[in-house]
């Protein structure tokens, strides 16, 4: 028996990175996994076989995560088709990082419509499912930068203060229907998103932190399962930083 045997989880941009190996890590642990993307292309389709090999039931969905309608047709999808919705985790982000001075509104609103409103979206649609089950664990991906606050990452930073406010806030409204909410604040983990960045920048974060090292997506993904699971049916309304110790 796997710490999410029998569960369902949606999990938002997961076609790779973080998302996939959360995906992955729940599909060991006996959850059918339902997971969003803006395409499902080839990539897509291997990580639902690839899930598929663990005896569990898994679909892509194509969709933006920022657009509203799409979110809510995802979720009417995704209860049809896998029966319910135990765990959510809003995953798919996007970076248009630049100085304050130099940052467009196009960058600003892209994203905030993909790293935050997206979150609104699927939990505005998700807590009426959740909430006829009495139970839920819902996760937000957030980011030591949105604790912390990053020079040059304002829009991004923004964002992901936004994720940690609205998961606490939806931990004190829901916590009566047995439903809980919290946040992780990755640091610096390796995934297409760190690899835009040069190799003395990626130098520089390592040496500040104290575990020497970035992290790994199964890092993030060992986290997740904590929330997702009943390892942490007291925990809600919180923020985790995985982050090797960079920020204490
Ligand atoms: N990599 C890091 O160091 C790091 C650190 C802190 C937080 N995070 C956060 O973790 C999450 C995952 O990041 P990652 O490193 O795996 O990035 P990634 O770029 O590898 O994966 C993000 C996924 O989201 C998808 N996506 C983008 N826009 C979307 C949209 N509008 N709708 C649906 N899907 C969309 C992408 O196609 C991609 O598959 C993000 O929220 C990111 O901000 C990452």
């Amino acid at each position: 028996m796997g710490l999410l045997s029998g569960k369902t989880a949606l999990i938002t941009g997961a076609a790779r990175g973080i998302g996939k190996a959360i995906a992955v890590k729940f599909a060991q642990e006996g959850a059918n996994i339902a997971f969003t993307d803006l395409v499902i292309d080839e990539n897509g389709q291997a990580t639902e076989k690839e899930i598929e090999a663990y005896g569990v039931k898994c679909k892509g969905y194509a969709s933006n995560a920022a657009d509203f309608a799409q979110s809510e047709e995802v979720v009417k999808q995704v209860k049809e088709e896998f029966g319910a919705i135990d765990i959510l985790i809003n995953n798919a982000g996007i970076t248009k990082d630049g100085l304050m001075l130099r940052m467009t509104e196009a960058q600003w609103d892209a994203v905030i419509g993909v790293n935050l409103k997206s979150a609104f979206n699927f939990i505005h649609a998700c807590v009426p499912v959740m909430m006829r089950q009495r139970g839920g664990s819902i996760i937000n991906m957030a980011s030591v930068v949105g604790v912390h606050g990053n020079a040059g990452q304002a829009n991004y930073a923004a964002s992901k203060a936004g994720m940690i406010a609205l998961a606490k806030s939806v931990a004190q409204e829901m916590g009566p229907k047995g439903i809980r909410a919290n946040a992780i604040a990755p640091g610096f983990i390796d995934t297409a998103m760190t690899q835009q960045l040069s190799e003395d920048i990626r130098k520089e974060w390592t040496s500040k932190i104290p575990l020497r090292r970035g992290g790994t997506t199964e890092d993030i993904a060992n986290t997740a399962l904590f929330l997702a699971s009943d390892l942490s049916s007291y925990v809600s309304g919180q923020v985790i930083q995985v982050d090797g110790g960079m920020n204490m």
